[in-house]
């Protein structure tokens, strides 16, 4: 198996740190990248963490890579701020693709959200769905797109809510942040080309 290079933004969040932990452990890759705008949380000999100004993301440090994964996301205390919003949901993430394919990134995962559509009414899913829609124009060999719909605050804990949740709503259920992250790593390892969008809620990722 070749082993590969993976770029990474968002692993201090809740999915980012899952996808860190599980590229790190993962053979197939060599090198985990990250980009943060804070110091590194973790050491790791495969890690070379390049602490990053998001506004600026074009003149980043960032090597050739294979595979890029985006898990950035407004912050729980900014959730309201619109601007906050546009730039973790939306313009960062963008900018952060563009790096990807500039550095060479033939497979883009990412995570959106359950509901994503560029004319949604909410503003959020607005967002997400605009989001969704420049991601297919940058000419990535593959991109996976990861929907989930609430993220469980603590792995393994069931929400009642889920219960009620069947048949079409079933992609509504809430799962748990490291769900989301083994399912982005585990898709980096298909090998088909061309665009997935993955919902949860059903046995895996459909
Ligand atoms: N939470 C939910 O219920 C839910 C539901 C559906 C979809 N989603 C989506 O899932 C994704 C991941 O969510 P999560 O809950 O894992 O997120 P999270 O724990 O809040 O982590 C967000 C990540 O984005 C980074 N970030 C936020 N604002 C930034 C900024 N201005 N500049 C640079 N980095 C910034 C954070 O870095 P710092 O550590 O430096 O802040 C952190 O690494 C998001 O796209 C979210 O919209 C979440």
């Amino acid at each position: 198996m070749e082993a590969r290079t993976a770029l990474l933004a968002g692993a201090t969040g809740k999915v980012g740190g899952g996808c860190l932990r599980l590229l790190l452990e993962s053979p197939r890759y060599n090198a985990v990248h990250v980009l943060a705008r804070r110091g590194a949380t973790a050491t790791h000999p495969k890690l070379i963490w390049r602490r990053t100004d998001f506004d600026a993301l074009e003149n980043a440090a960032a090597p050739a890579v294979d595979d890029a994964f985006c898990a950035l996301g407004v912050r729980r205390d900014s959730l309201t701020n619109r601007r906050a919003l546009e730039l973790a949901e939306y313009a960062y993430p963008l900018a952060f693709a563009k790096l990807a394919a500039a550095r060479g990134a033939k497979r883009f995962l990412i995570v959106t959200s359950a509901a994503a559509d560029a004319d949604s009414p909410l503003f959020y899913l607005r967002l997400k769905g605009r989001l969704e829609e420049e991601l297919q124009t940058l000419g990535f060999q593959r991109l996976d797109i990861f929907r989930p719909s609430f993220l469980l605050s603590t792995n393994g804990v069931r929400n009642a809510l889920n219960m009620l949740l069947w048949g079409p709503l079933r992609q509504y259920r809430a799962v748990s942040p490291l769900a989301v992250a083994e399912a982005m790593t585990a898709g980096a390892a298909e090998p088909e080309p061309g665009v997935r969008i993955h919902c949860f809620g059903f046995p895996g990722p459909a």
